[in-house]
């Protein structure tokens, strides 16, 4: 980069007089900060906001969060994916209380040794809530300088991303770091998106990728591995009005999550044998409800469900009132049987 001051100058003046008015634009309150970067990791800004706040009603500090239990903390997080983030979080909380006074760390290192937090979560959060110099590189900001630079090298390696952190070095040390690092999301996330608008970019001058019309190779990716297919019967069991819930273990995909029972099988008979086999199931009907997909990260999920009257089982039975988190995987089969 040339000119690092002119860069984070523009990029900033920019962000300041376009920056979305976000509730956690308000606060530079690191347990906040924190929540924020978590829920933005792998979550579209709309629906985030209000999960965020909703959080933060109930566990408005580090305190409060680390003395919650697991399952509450999961509730709060239902509907949201990927929740690993929530028991990391929770972790994290208890490391802070346990290990650090109930002070949230200051230091890069001690932030990286939280769980959850990685490489671009200890550097926003360094730079956000502490005004620290440490740019914090994401694929939003590998996209961004991919394209203005330009850089061709694939943007998803870590090795990579510490060479674009050095390169914004310079310029982050120009500026408030709080803004600099909110700007070039933000670049990321309204102008420089997969699709840019290039007409309403700060950078637009100066931009490879503007100038040669690149912005459709660049950033560099890595081809994506298809996602892999699986196929369950999938077992609604209700019994005086409760739903059967499985807790999912540490190493299931949704670990910490309830699911409906569900199996892999030849043919829905087996699938039955083995839900009436091992719950001690005794019913007096059941119905199929139809086909439903949810779409992981790395997972497809073909889903044959089947809503099964019940009276006796074991197992635990739950209203959905009381019922612990349920992914949105399972949840969608009860949302459709509503309407
Ligand atoms: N995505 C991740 N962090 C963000 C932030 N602070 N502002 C906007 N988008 C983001
Ligand atoms: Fe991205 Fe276009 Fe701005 Fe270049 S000019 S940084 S391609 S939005």
């Amino acid at each position: 980069m040339e000119n690092p001051k002119r860069f984070a100058a523009l990029l900033c003046e920019w962000y300041r007089a376009h920056k979305r008015d976000l509730p956690f634009r308000k606060t530079q309150d690191p347990y906040k900060i924190f929540l924020s970067e978590l829920m933005l990791q792998q979550t579209r800004m709309e629906t985030a906001v209000p999960y965020y706040e909703r959080f933060l009603r109930r566990f408005p500090d580090v305190e409060t969060l680390s003395n919650a239990s697991e399952r509450e903390v999961l509730k709060h997080w239902e509907g949201l994916g990927y929740y690993r983030r929530a028991t990391h979080l929770l972790k994290a909380a208890r490391t802070i209380r346990d290990e650090h006074q109930g002070e949230f760390p200051r230091e890069i290192n001690e932030l990286e040794r939280l769980k959850g937090v990685g490489r671009y979560t200890a550097r926003a959060i360094h730079s956000i809530a502490y005004d620290g110099p440490s740019p914090a590189v994401d694929g939003n900001v590998m996209r961004v300088m991919s394209r203005y630079l330009p850089y061709e090298k694939d943007a998803r390696k870590t090795k990579h991303m510490k060479e674009i952190e050095a390169i914004l070095q310079p310029a982050i040390e120009t500026e408030r770091p709080s803004d600099f690092t909110q700007a070039m999301m933000e670049l990321g996330a309204l102008v420089c998106k997969k699709s840019p608008r290039c007409e309403r970019c700060p950078l637009q001058r100066e931009c490879f990728a503007y100038e040669h019309k690149a912005y459709d190779r660049l950033p560099v990716l890595p081809k994506k591995k298809p996602k892999t297919k699986e196929s369950y019967y999938t077992f609604l069991v209700v019994k005086e009005g409760r739903y059967l819930l499985k807790p999912q273990g540490p190493n299931a995909l949704l670990s910490g999550m309830h699911l409906f029972p569900q199996y892999k099988a030849e043919g829905f008979d087996e699938a039955f044998a083995s839900l009436k086999d091992d719950y001690a199931l005794r019913f007096t009907h059941y119905k199929a409800l139809g086909t439903f997909q949810h779409v992981f990260s790395h997972k497809i999920w073909n889903m044959k469900a089947y809503l099964v009257e019940a009276f006796e089982g074991t197992g635990t039975f739950y209203t959905f009132d009381e019922a612990p988190a349920i992914p949105t995987a399972h949840k969608k089969i009860v949302y459709r049987r509503k309407k």
